[in-house]
Parts: structure tokens; sequence; C-alpha cells
């Protein structure tokens, strides 16, 4: 038996006036390191009488357990001084002036989806999201996009590589495949939209490999065409901020709505100046229609029970046309005289409830 005390008093005070973290770290080393004082006579116990051994062994346990406990409490103890000490340290004065005042913009994106919201918000959809990585069947067979269907190649997608399966999962090209997931997890009605980033192979002055859609879905048992037209001029109208804003519908095809249709707002051209508005000319500026049955079915939806419409639109499109931006890469350069020029203030929070949103769009 080495000359270590069982009852530890020193060792325990010396752990609960330890002033540091590091002086505790000091203490713990001195009797549990492996040169400390119990691990030598724990070690020391091979050489005793087993009834010795036994009684020793028992006594240096006890021991180490009551030491283990008082560091734990020690280091919560300086732990929670640190803590305290740090706050008072880092205290922020709220009421100082602000540094640089209205330094920061808002990204034209961020405030788009922001005054999609509120319009959508304000006749009752809710916000959803999904995956920006998506499984083939959600984003295309779901949407009655089956293998081979031309509609694939349009979609120019990014695929991550094959998996042990065989099957491969994509960069969602469209917000579409949220459509199916809300209509697997929810019942009938639903009303939604979905704000989101989209990913296809396609760069130039019009098109970037990432983008963002804004997806709606009105699922019910009444819901028509009627109702779909009606509130996508309304949206639009809103939108821009003109009351008498012409909305065409154009018969279209996509895989997942029967019948489609494509919506066009009235534009003119003067000087090479693009206006929107009553003119002679017309922008193509959403995909619309009724839900596929097949999709409905899909989805576990009995369609001869339940019917509504889909629609999707491109939030860098729509943001150009109001805001009067050339260039779509521009929105990703992080250029800070850009940002300054097209960004809007924190506080320009969008809501109909304050009045019309900002107009005067111009391209
Ligand atoms: N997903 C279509 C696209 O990306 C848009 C769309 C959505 C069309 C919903 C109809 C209904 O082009």
């Amino acid at each position: 038996m080495t000359d270590f005390d069982p009852s530890c008093d020193d060792i325990l005070r010396e752990i609960a006036g330890a002033p540091s973290p590091d002086a505790l770290e000091n203490v713990r080393i001195k009797v549990l390191g492996r040169r400390g004082s119990l691990t030598v006579a724990m070690r020391a116990l091979g050489g005793l009488e087993p009834e010795e051994r036994r009684r020793a062994g028992a006594a240096l346990n006890a021991a180490k357990e009551r030491i283990t406990a008082a560091l734990g409490e020690a280091a919560a103890r300086l732990g929670r001084a640190a803590l305290e000490e740090r706050l008072r340290r880092e205290r922020a004065d709220v009421t100082l002036p602000v540094p640089v005042c209205g330094a920061g913009r808002i990204h034209p994106i961020s405030q788009t989806i922001d005054e999609i919201v509120a319009i959508f918000g304000e006749m009752g959809f809710a916000v959803v999201e999904g995956p920006h990585i998506e499984e083939d069947f959600y984003n295309f067979t779901a949407l009655n996009i089956p293998p081979e269907h031309p509609a694939r190649q349009e979609h120019d997608t990014f695929y991550l590589p094959t998996r042990p399966d065989g099957s491969r999962l994509v960069l969602r090209t469209h917000t579409s495949p949220v459509q199916i997931r809300t209509m697997l997890a929810q019942r009938p009605p639903i009303r939604i939209i979905v704000p989101g980033r989209t990913f296809r192979c396609d760069h130039d002055a019009t098109h970037s490999p990432m983008f963002h859609q804004v997806e709606g879905l009105v699922i019910d048992r009444t819901t028509h065409m009627g109702h779909l037209k009606g509130c996508l001029i309304e949206f639009l109208r809103a939108f821009f901020a003109l009351d008498d804003l012409p909305v065409r519908f154009r018969p279209s095809y996509f895989p997942f709505t029967e019948p489609s249709a494509e919506v066009d707002i009235g534009c003119s051209r003067r000087h090479g100046e693009l206006r929107i508005g009553a003119g002679s000319d017309w922008l193509e500026i959403l995909g619309s229609g009724m839900v596929h049955p097949q999709v409905l079915k899909n989805c576990g939806i009995d369609p001869s029970e339940f019917q509504g419409f889909a629609f999707g639109m491109g939030i860098e499109r729509v943001a150009m046309l109001k805001y009067g931006i050339p260039d779509v890469r521009a929105f990703y350069d992080s250029d800070l005289r850009w940002l300054r020029y097209y960004g809007f203030l924190a506080l320009d929070v969008p809501s109909l409830v304050r009045g019309p949103l900002p107009g005067g769009a111009a391209a």
C-alpha cells in the first residue's frame, strides 16, 4: 500500500478550491493521471494479501468515485462561472447608435419570394418546402413523366452518381415534386405554395443552372379551371401592381396537368424598352393546369372525388420583369454595387395589408 489517504480530504479540498479549469486539470492528473497517486495505489494492490487487497481495493474504489464526482461538480461550477464572465464581458449596449446605418440589402430574390408569399398568404395558401436533392420518383415518375418520356430530356437534369441499386438521385428540375410529397403526406383540402431552388443544366443571360421557382397546388372537391384563372389573374395584378394588367391563358402541355395552360401577361416594346401592362405584345410568365387524374392516383387520392389546379413560375423571371433587371447571372455574382442598386432595405417588408406592393414594372 502506498501513502494514498483513502479519506482523500486534501484532494477534495483542492478540487473544491480550484480557481480555473487548468488548475482542476492539474489536480486530476496528480491523482488519476498515469502516475497519479490513486493510480499508483491501485496498481500496488496486486502485491497485497487477498484479504488486505479486498479491503484496500474497496476503499480506493470508493475514494475514486468521490473524487470523480467532485471533479464533475467542479468542472460544471467553473463552466458556469466562465459563461457568466463571458456574458458580462461581451454584453452589447443596444442603445448605442448603429455604426454603419442601412449598409445591408435584401436580395431581390428574397424580396420577390416574400412578395409572392404575402399575396398567396392573403389568399389562404400555406408555404411548404421540399428537398433540393430528389428521388426520380418524385421529380418525374409520380408526376406522370415515366422513364423514356421526352419531357425528361427537356429538363436538362443534373444527376448524382448511380447508386449500387442502379437508381440515381437528381437535383430537382422544378418545384413540382413537392406537389407529390404534399399529396402523399396530407389529405385534401390542400392549398400550398412552394418557393425554392431548382436546377437545370442551362446557362445564358436568361438561364442560370440554379434558379428559383414557386409552385402552387390546390386540391379539394370543387376547384375548377375558373378558380385557376381567377387566382392567377388576381396574383399577377397584385404582384405587378397593375389593376388592369391583361392576362391570357394559352392551351399547352405538361404531363402532370390536363388541361394545361401557359399564362401570358400584356406588355409593349417601344424603342427596345419592355413595359409590363396593356399593350400589343405578350410575355409568357408561368405554366399551369388542372392536376392530372393519374397524378392524383399516384398519390392515393381518388380523382373521382378530388380535383384541383397547379402552377409553376420562375422567380428570377418575374423579379427581372418587375424590377428591370436585365441579366439573370448578376443575381448570383454577389457584386455589392449591384446589390446596393437592386437590393431592398430590411424594413421594406412586403405586405398587402400595408397597401399595394411596389410596382412600376419595366425591363
Ligand atoms: N413544373 C413546370 C415547369 O417547371 C411548371 C408547372 C407547374 C406547370 C405546375 C404546370 C403545373 O416548367
